[in-house]
């Protein structure tokens, strides 16, 4: 190991030049002591802490603890605070801003003082945009995820993170619920620290972190507010130097297998289809090759065996109590699908993390031949409606819909579906496919999650609660139903998505993974010339900067010049 290699943070606190001087001078009015600056590693806390990102609210908390294990283990913490993407608070779209917060912990990290980080992340889009800004700089990293909220509990009844909302907005509406009892199912509904605690997009994106090996064990589903949660903080913060030390940078962590080890537990465990968009753009910038057929080629036949909302009954609390992710990686370990030697930030294979994790609960983890559902994984379509791919969550499906012919009822945003969806005069019923355009990364501008448009009142009416629809939008990963996503190219970027019109015959064959508009390519051609692309106005630089330069969903869209990390040199001095 690399014990010689002299610390990237002796640039700025080592010798006695006028920079070095400065750079310890200043920092010393924090109180710190001579010794910090002596050699020790020092390690950033690349913090997504922020009052406006509930889920990650208590993150400041958690990182006294990481510092202790740093202290502990002969480092000297820093922290320091990055864009935090807040999925609840954020319009348009956090994702919008997954980028913009990649590149400011790139940026951060590449002008600080450090030689490790420990990434605290939570809420959705901040797992990824602290993996990717790191992962751009290859440096040692571990991830501290700030874990999932205690289960919602509404009257007696369990309740996850967004699953009733729309029930009880109804029932309000209907006069079936008071707006006490309204105010009160918003409090109990989200009672603790932590982020959403169905496998939605938060816990599954802690998954992906604890699968590829980035965090440590049980990194998942320990609640938020559970003492073994801060006892795993302070462990990240002793490994993290340990890491430092023994030169073990991220993209030793993040090799193929590990991708491939992420994408069947994701199918595992039923996880949402933003990991796809998310591990994609992060395996780009280690340089590794990671498209849309490694998710359906890998998913395929694995089973989801986790039964939490949204496609099953229970909650992230439970699935800690039945044994965690380790017990579902140990699983597929025995199914001969995980690559087992692929390296952990514990300094071990995964294999010897998960080899004896216990299922305590086969309610929750259920067993392997009885699964919730027996693909657990991503299909990808493809045909001349999306060239390039689209995805759907075959276990959210409808297997009456999975070969399916029906004519498109076409919306051109967001607000015009809005506008017509409850007209009467509107010419659908269930055989209709609804497609939803310009709703991608260019054309929202950062792909919303509003693909998984509801159906309309008279198809409603009939007792009918699926239908197929077609998008180049994302969806939350609490939401559910024969939902096609991520349609590449999008819209806006003149896919053929585009080119659709109101009564067109659209064919759609999961089982073959196909979409296919049944137009010809003549008539495509015609109806795209002369193509301008409906843009909303940006409304500030960043937005243009985005529109510019996204990639489109099959690249996980990421931005055109981020991919590949760069190495890590020691800035130009400042002063
Ligand atoms: Fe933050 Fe769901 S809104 S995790
Ligand atoms: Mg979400």
């Amino acid at each position: 190991m690399s014990d010689k290699k002299e610390l990237r943070s002796r640039q700025w606190y080592g010798g006695n030049s006028k920079s070095a001087f400065m750079h310890r001078s200043w920092m010393k009015n924090q109180g710190m002591p001579e010794d910090s600056f002596d050699g020790r590693p020092v390690i950033g806390i690349c913090n997504t802490w922020s009052e406006m990102t509930p889920c990650n609210a208590h993150l400041r908390d958690l990182a006294e603890k990481v510092k202790f294990g740093v202290y502990e283990a002969g480092g000297f913490p820093v922290e320091f605070p990055v864009l935090s993407a807040s999925e609840s608070q954020t319009r348009p779209t956090a994702m919008l801003h997954r980028n913009l917060a990649a590149m400011d912990v790139e940026e951060c990290i590449r002008a600080y003082p450090v030689d490790g980080v420990v990434l605290m992340a939570g809420c959705d889009k901040t797992t990824p945009s602290l993996v990717m800004g790191a992962a751009s700089c290859d440096i040692p990293a571990v991830v501290v995820s700030g874990g999932p909220m205690l289960n919602g509990v509404v009257k007696g009844e369990r309740v996850g993170s967004g699953t009733a909302v729309f029930r009880w907005v109804e029932e309000l509406k209907a006069g079936k619920m008071s707006e006490a009892d309204f105010l009160a199912a918003e409090a109990g509904h989200s009672r603790s620290a932590g982020s959403c605690m169905t496998m939605g997009t938060a816990s599954t994106m802690a998954s992906m972190v604890e699968a590829l090996g980035l965090g440590l064990f049980q990194n998942a589903a320990i609640p938020a507010v559970d003492s073994r949660r801060r006892v795993l903080s302070q462990l990240a913060g002793r490994q993290i130097v340990n890491l430092v030390k023994q030169d073990i940078t991220i993209s030793k962590i993040l090799t193929r297998e590990a991708f491939e080890n992420a994408i069947r537990v994701n199918a595992a465990i039923g996880g949402s289809t933003n990991a796809v968009l998310h591990l994609i753009a992060i395996a780009r910038r280690v340089g590794i090759d990671l498209c849309l057929d490694d998710w359906d080629r890998l998913g395929r036949g694995v089973p989801t065996i986790v039964d939490l909302m949204p496609s099953g009954r229970f909650l992230m609390e439970d699935f800690y109590y039945a044994g965690g992710l380790p017990a579902v990686m140990r699983a597929l370990g025995e199914h001969d699908l995980l690559h087992k030697e692929a390296l952990t930030v514990a300094g071990i294979p995964v294999w010897e993390q998960v080899r004896e994790a216990e299922i305590h609960n086969t309610e929750v983890i259920r067993d392997w031949d009885k699964p919730l559902c027996k693909e657990g994984g991503i299909a990808v379509l493809r045909g001349n409606l999306a060239p390039r791919g689209a995805v759907l969550k075959p276990s959210a499906a409808s297997p009456e819909l999975f070969r399916h012919r029906g004519r498109a009822v076409v919306f051109s945003s967001i607000e015009n579906y809005y506008k017509r969806i409850n007209d009467p005069d509107l010419e659908v019923d269930e055989n209709s496919i609804l497609v939803l355009q310009n709703c991608g990364p260019k054309g929202y501008p950062g792909m919303a999650e509003v693909g998984n448009m509801g159906l309309p009142k008279k198809v409603l009416d009939k007792g009918i609660r699926d239908m197929i629809r077609i998008s180049d939008a994302r969806m939350s990963g609490t939401a559910y139903g024969t939902v096609i996503l991520h349609v590449a190219p999008e819209a806006a970027a003149g896919g053929p998505l585009a080119f659709v019109r109101e009564g067109d015959w659209i064919e759609v064959d999961i089982e073959a993974r196909r979409l296919h508009l049944e137009v010809s390519d003549e008539e495509l051609a015609r109806r795209a010339e002369g193509f301008v692309p409906v843009l909303p106005p940006v409304n500030s630089g960043y937005q243009r900067l985005y529109r510019d330069h996204v990639e489109q969903a099959d690249l996980g869209c990421d931005f055109d010049f981020a991919a590949e990390s760069r190495e890590l040199s020691v800035q130009r001095i400042s002063h």
